[in-house]
């Protein structure tokens, strides 16, 4: 099968969140399939960086018409690991600072699909399925079912967050797509114009990236608008949980942590100390340390942290926050750190080096999300014997089961109610286990044996493929 991967991100090139990860690795198992080729199409921002684009080769060029704002593009291509990448270039939408947050985002996400159609005709390459990935991608999903431009071509969307929808006014159908009126029924939602219903409203299967989030999302409480679409297409949406690439985050060979280690504590406790000592906190061992390393966003339950961190910090703890993001939550926890210098290191940065080092000198990773289609870090931490203590929603509920002192099972810690004093009384539990020396060597014992590589998840991705190319041709 060939398939054709339709994403706005991917590592190695560029990165601002999971789905780059998702989009790194999810090919490289999926090619260990017989029979299997995958490709992976992506915008060529000004974001890449030198190195890459010298190794890349010129391909084609060709005109993407639309409607006042015809564009010409360059397609080039690039062999890493044995994968091809093909990057549409195009002056005006992509050669700028960044990689999204521009007020014209939606127009460059709808330029960057159809732009995607064309290329299909210039590339030595025929999908059997065309696979795109969050609102980014998904007008090209309605573009392709509309314009058929390769015969029995299927397609696979994946919602890896249905937040972000990529919402415009509906004259953007006018304006740039110049296709028949009776289109437009498929592309609207709530009398504008939206690419991730598009998507869901055409694609021949809709994925998403844990089993939980698959039903979550068909509720209110978490559908961000678009629950009923997604109970209409119920019998095609299925949740296939991420994996991450267990080479990559490997504490034996990572070389940006001082330490390595497979499962030794004492050799982790060396890196604890590497680490208090990097980001000022008093050195102790002995001391448990939790970490934060996230966006700083709503979406990964910083309110609640904010609310009972006064409280947690009575502990004898150390908590270290690393990210970026809303101005709300850099302030707040960069203030914080300056009341309780001893307990609470703040680091606002994006620094890919300085987290592994987290990762490697924690005991817990600490990931209350109000909504969390999959979550990738929790599964990092669980690679780097970091106990998670997570709220139970979407993927971070397929993956850490809460520890249970009979029975001696469960991988972390975990509560239900999106409620800062439940997640307090979370955090207190587990420094009693912490505590515990014989708890606590149990709980560290399932976190080693917990993994989440693609193994399973790339075998469920190639059967969808296998089931949608052979029922419906
Ligand atoms: C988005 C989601 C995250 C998921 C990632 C990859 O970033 O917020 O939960 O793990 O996509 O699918």
């Amino acid at each position: 099968k060939n398939v054709l991967f339709v994403a706005s991100e991917c590592t190695p090139f560029v990165k601002t969140g999971g789905l780059a990860d998702v989009i790194g690795s999810l090919p490289q198992s999926l090619k260990q399939y017989e029979r299997m080729e995958v490709r992976v199409i992506l915008p060529l921002y000004d974001e890449i960086s030198e190195e890459w684009r010298n190794q890349m080769e010129y391909l084609a060029s060709f005109n993407v018409p639309l409607g006042w704002r015809n564009q010409e593009v360059s397609i080039y291509t690039l062999e890493h690991n044995h994968i091809l990448y093909y990057f549409i270039a195009n002056d005006y939408y992509f050669t700028r600072k960044g990689v999204y947050g521009y007020y014209d985002d939606g127009e460059r996400f709808v330029f960057f699909s159809r732009a995607v159609v064309e290329a299909l005709a210039h590339i030595d390459f025929k999908p059997d399925i065309f696979h795109a990935h969050d609102w980014q991608a998904g007008m090209a999903v309605a573009l392709v079912k509309i314009m058929q431009p390769v015969e029995h071509m299927k397609t696979v969307f994946t919602i890896h967050n249905i937040k972000y929808q990529g919402v415009m006014p509906l004259g953007t159908y006018d304006d740039f797509l110049q296709l028949p009126a009776e289109h437009i029924g498929g592309m609207e939602w709530n009398g504008m114009f939206n690419c991730l219903k598009s998507a869901l409203f055409h694609a021949d299967k809709i994925t998403t990236v844990s089993p939980s989030y698959a039903e979550e999302i068909k509720d209110p409480y978490y559908s961000e608008g678009l629950h009923s679409i997604l109970l209409e297409r119920s019998a095609d949406l299925v949740g296939v949980l991420n994996g991450i690439d267990t080479n990559e985050y490997n504490p034996l060979k990572d070389p940006s942590i001082p330490v390595k280690y497979r499962s030794s504590r004492a050799r982790k406790k060396s890196n604890k100390i590497a680490l208090q000592e990097k980001i000022g906190l008093p050195i102790d061992s002995e001391k448990p340390l939790y970490i934060i390393i996230t966006r700083l966003v709503e979406q990964k339950g910083l309110h609640l942290v904010k609310h009972i961190l006064d409280d947690f910090l009575q502990e004898d703890v150390q908590l270290a926050i690393l990210g970026t993001g809303d101005e709300e939550f850099e302030s707040f926890f960069a203030e914080a750190a300056h009341r309780y210098p001893e307990k609470l290191a703040t680091i606002l940065t994006f620094d890919e080096g300085l987290a592994r080092q987290l990762y490697a000198g924690a005991d817990f990773f600490v990931m209350p999300s109000k909504f969390e289609p999959c979550g990738l870090a929790q599964l990092i931490a669980l690679q780097y014997k970091t106990v998670p203590i997570v709220r139970e929603t979407g993927g971070l509920k397929d993956t850490i089961h809460p520890f249970n002192e009979i029975t001696g099972e469960g991988n972390g810690f975990s509560f239900t109610n999106y409620n800062a004093h439940d997640l307090l009384s979370v955090l207190r539990y587990s420094l009693t286990i912490f505590n515990d020396p014989f708890q606590w060597s149990q709980l560290l014992k399932n976190v080693n044996k917990s993994q989440f590589s693609w193994k399973d998840s790339a075998s469920d991705y190639a059967n969808l493929y296998e089931e949608i190319t052979s029922i419906y041709v």
